[in-house]
Protein backbone atom coordinates (compact mmCIF):
# COMPACT_ATOMS: atom_id res chain seq x y z
CA UNK A 1 0.00 0.00 0.00
CA UNK A 2 1.10 3.70 -0.73
CA UNK A 3 -0.78 5.93 0.53
CA UNK A 4 1.13 8.89 -1.65
CA UNK A 5 0.17 7.19 -5.29
CA UNK A 6 -3.74 6.71 -3.33
CA UNK A 7 -3.97 10.55 -2.47
CA UNK A 8 -2.79 11.17 -6.37
CA UNK A 9 -5.18 9.13 -7.64
CA UNK A 10 -8.26 10.53 -5.60
CA UNK A 11 -7.08 13.74 -6.34
CA UNK A 12 -6.64 12.95 -9.54
CA UNK A 13 -9.86 11.91 -10.39
CA UNK A 14 -11.53 14.61 -8.77
CA UNK A 15 -10.12 17.49 -10.76
CA UNK A 16 -10.40 15.41 -14.04
CA UNK A 17 -14.01 15.27 -13.52
CA UNK A 18 -14.13 18.75 -12.58
CA UNK A 19 -12.78 19.88 -15.77
CA UNK A 20 -15.25 17.49 -17.36
CA UNK A 21 -17.91 19.76 -15.43
CA UNK A 22 -16.50 22.98 -16.22
CA UNK A 23 -16.27 22.07 -19.91
CA UNK A 24 -20.15 20.55 -19.92
CA UNK A 25 -20.93 23.78 -18.51
CA UNK A 26 -19.08 25.72 -21.01
CA UNK A 27 -20.91 23.73 -23.84
CA UNK A 28 -24.48 24.56 -22.22
CA UNK A 29 -24.10 27.93 -21.79
CA UNK A 30 -22.93 28.76 -24.96
CA UNK A 31 -25.67 27.27 -26.68
CA UNK A 32 -28.34 30.06 -26.20
CA UNK A 33 -28.03 34.03 -26.23
CA UNK A 34 -25.53 35.53 -24.01
CA UNK A 35 -26.89 37.99 -21.75
CA UNK A 36 -24.14 40.17 -19.85
CA UNK A 37 -25.60 37.80 -16.65
CA UNK A 38 -24.18 34.53 -18.87
CA UNK A 39 -21.30 36.26 -20.26
CA UNK A 40 -20.29 37.00 -16.36
CA UNK A 41 -20.70 33.88 -15.44
CA UNK A 42 -18.61 31.97 -18.11
CA UNK A 43 -16.32 34.02 -17.12
CA UNK A 44 -16.22 32.99 -14.23
CA UNK A 45 -16.54 29.45 -15.04
CA UNK A 46 -13.39 29.87 -17.26
CA UNK A 47 -11.16 31.07 -14.55
CA UNK A 48 -11.70 27.88 -12.97
CA UNK A 49 -11.16 25.64 -16.04
CA UNK A 50 -7.37 27.59 -15.68
CA UNK A 51 -6.77 26.88 -11.99
CA UNK A 52 -8.39 23.19 -12.11
CA UNK A 53 -6.19 22.88 -15.43
CA UNK A 54 -3.37 24.04 -13.56
CA UNK A 55 -4.03 21.47 -10.84
CA UNK A 56 -4.38 18.33 -13.31
CA UNK A 57 -0.85 19.12 -14.26
CA UNK A 58 0.56 19.26 -11.04
CA UNK A 59 -1.03 16.18 -9.70
CA UNK A 60 -0.94 14.68 -13.04
CA UNK A 61 3.51 14.95 -13.15
CA UNK A 62 3.18 14.41 -9.42
CA UNK A 63 1.46 10.64 -10.47
CA UNK A 64 4.36 10.45 -12.87
CA UNK A 65 7.26 10.85 -10.40
CA UNK A 66 5.57 9.66 -7.57
CA UNK A 67 2.96 7.12 -8.59
CA UNK A 68 3.37 3.23 -7.52
CA UNK A 69 4.59 2.79 -11.41
CA UNK A 70 7.70 4.47 -11.52
CA UNK A 71 7.93 7.60 -14.14
CA UNK A 72 9.81 5.23 -16.74
CA UNK A 73 6.68 3.41 -16.72
CA UNK A 74 4.99 6.54 -18.81
CA UNK A 75 7.76 8.06 -20.41
CA UNK A 76 8.22 4.87 -22.86
CA UNK A 77 4.05 4.50 -23.04
CA UNK A 78 2.90 5.57 -26.41
CA UNK A 79 -0.30 6.15 -24.98
CA UNK A 80 0.66 7.85 -21.98
CA UNK A 81 2.12 10.91 -24.88
CA UNK A 82 -0.98 10.45 -26.79
CA UNK A 83 -3.19 11.08 -23.74
CA UNK A 84 -0.14 14.08 -23.12
CA UNK A 85 -1.06 15.27 -27.02
CA UNK A 86 -4.45 15.52 -26.32
CA UNK A 87 -4.59 17.30 -23.19
CA UNK A 88 -2.66 20.15 -24.68
CA UNK A 89 -4.38 20.44 -27.46
CA UNK A 90 -7.95 20.95 -25.91
CA UNK A 91 -5.65 23.61 -23.15
CA UNK A 92 -4.70 25.32 -26.40
CA UNK A 93 -8.64 25.07 -28.05
CA UNK A 94 -9.24 26.59 -25.19
CA UNK A 95 -7.35 30.03 -25.67
CA UNK A 96 -10.02 31.16 -27.99
CA UNK A 97 -13.08 30.57 -25.51
CA UNK A 98 -11.46 32.47 -22.75
CA UNK A 99 -10.13 35.67 -24.93
CA UNK A 100 -13.41 36.16 -26.06
CA UNK A 101 -15.05 35.78 -22.87
CA UNK A 102 -13.11 38.30 -21.56
CA UNK A 103 -13.31 40.59 -24.30
CA UNK A 104 -17.06 40.36 -24.48
CA UNK A 105 -17.53 40.76 -20.98
CA UNK A 106 -15.42 44.46 -21.21
CA UNK A 107 -17.71 45.21 -24.08
CA UNK A 108 -21.37 44.07 -22.41
CA UNK A 109 -19.70 46.41 -18.98
CA UNK A 110 -19.12 49.45 -21.41
CA UNK A 111 -22.09 49.40 -23.31
CA UNK A 112 -25.61 47.66 -22.12
CA UNK A 113 -26.89 46.89 -25.46
CA UNK A 114 -24.20 45.07 -26.30
CA UNK A 115 -24.84 41.65 -28.16
CA UNK A 116 -22.30 38.39 -28.99
CA UNK A 117 -21.40 39.11 -32.47
CA UNK A 118 -22.88 35.65 -34.41
CA UNK A 119 -19.60 34.91 -36.00
CA UNK A 120 -17.72 35.20 -32.82
CA UNK A 121 -20.36 33.34 -31.18
CA UNK A 122 -20.62 30.43 -33.44
CA UNK A 123 -16.91 30.33 -33.71
CA UNK A 124 -16.44 30.05 -29.61
CA UNK A 125 -19.18 27.32 -29.70
CA UNK A 126 -16.91 25.57 -33.30
CA UNK A 127 -13.80 25.78 -30.18
CA UNK A 128 -16.10 24.50 -26.90
CA UNK A 129 -17.24 21.22 -28.70
CA UNK A 130 -14.48 20.16 -30.07
CA UNK A 131 -12.66 20.50 -26.53
CA UNK A 132 -15.28 18.64 -25.53
CA UNK A 133 -15.23 15.87 -28.17
CA UNK A 134 -11.37 15.49 -27.79
CA UNK A 135 -11.50 15.73 -23.65
CA UNK A 136 -13.63 12.63 -24.26
CA UNK A 137 -10.46 10.66 -25.79
CA UNK A 138 -8.32 11.18 -23.12
CA UNK A 139 -9.94 8.92 -20.71
CA UNK A 140 -9.50 6.37 -23.40
CA UNK A 141 -6.00 6.66 -23.44
CA UNK A 142 -5.53 6.68 -20.04
CA UNK A 143 -7.25 3.60 -19.62
CA UNK A 144 -4.80 1.65 -22.38
CA UNK A 145 -1.63 3.70 -20.44
CA UNK A 146 -2.54 2.18 -16.94
CA UNK A 147 -3.03 -1.29 -18.50
CA UNK A 148 0.87 -1.03 -20.10
CA UNK A 149 -0.62 -0.37 -23.81
C1 LIG B 1 -0.66 16.72 -17.45
C2 LIG B 1 -1.79 16.04 -17.38
C3 LIG B 1 -1.91 14.62 -16.89
C4 LIG B 1 -0.96 13.74 -16.44
C5 LIG B 1 0.56 13.97 -16.31
C6 LIG B 1 -1.64 12.51 -16.09
C7 LIG B 1 -1.03 11.38 -15.58
C8 LIG B 1 -1.68 10.26 -15.15
C9 LIG B 1 -1.07 9.13 -14.49
C10 LIG B 1 0.42 9.01 -14.18
C11 LIG B 1 -2.04 8.22 -14.23
C12 LIG B 1 -1.86 6.86 -13.51
C13 LIG B 1 -2.03 5.72 -14.46
C14 LIG B 1 -1.70 4.40 -13.80
O1 LIG B 1 -2.44 3.94 -12.92
O2 LIG B 1 -0.66 3.83 -14.18
C15 LIG B 1 -3.30 8.76 -14.72
C16 LIG B 1 -4.52 8.11 -14.66
C17 LIG B 1 -5.68 8.60 -15.17
N1 LIG B 1 -5.86 9.81 -15.80
FE1 LIG B 1 -4.43 11.26 -16.05
N2 LIG B 1 -2.98 12.67 -16.34
C18 LIG B 1 -3.19 13.94 -16.82
C19 LIG B 1 -4.38 14.47 -17.22
C20 LIG B 1 -5.59 13.79 -17.26
C21 LIG B 1 -6.82 14.34 -17.77
C22 LIG B 1 -7.03 15.76 -18.30
C23 LIG B 1 -7.75 13.36 -17.68
C24 LIG B 1 -9.17 13.57 -18.13
C25 LIG B 1 -10.03 12.70 -18.32
C26 LIG B 1 -7.13 12.19 -17.09
C27 LIG B 1 -7.75 10.99 -16.82
C28 LIG B 1 -7.18 9.92 -16.17
C29 LIG B 1 -7.89 8.70 -15.80
C30 LIG B 1 -9.37 8.41 -16.05
C31 LIG B 1 -6.95 7.88 -15.17
C32 LIG B 1 -7.20 6.48 -14.60
C33 LIG B 1 -6.82 5.43 -15.63
C34 LIG B 1 -7.06 4.03 -15.09
O3 LIG B 1 -6.58 3.70 -14.01
O4 LIG B 1 -7.73 3.25 -15.79
N3 LIG B 1 -5.80 12.50 -16.85
N4 LIG B 1 -3.05 10.00 -15.27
Amino acid sequence: MDTTDLVLAILHHLLVFSLAGIIGAEFVLIRGDLPAATIRRLVGIDRHYGIIAALVIIVGVGRVLYGLKGWEFYVHSWTFWVKMAIFAVVGLLSIVPTVRFLSWNRQAGADPSFTVPAAELAAVRTYIRAEAFLFLLIPVFAAAMARGY
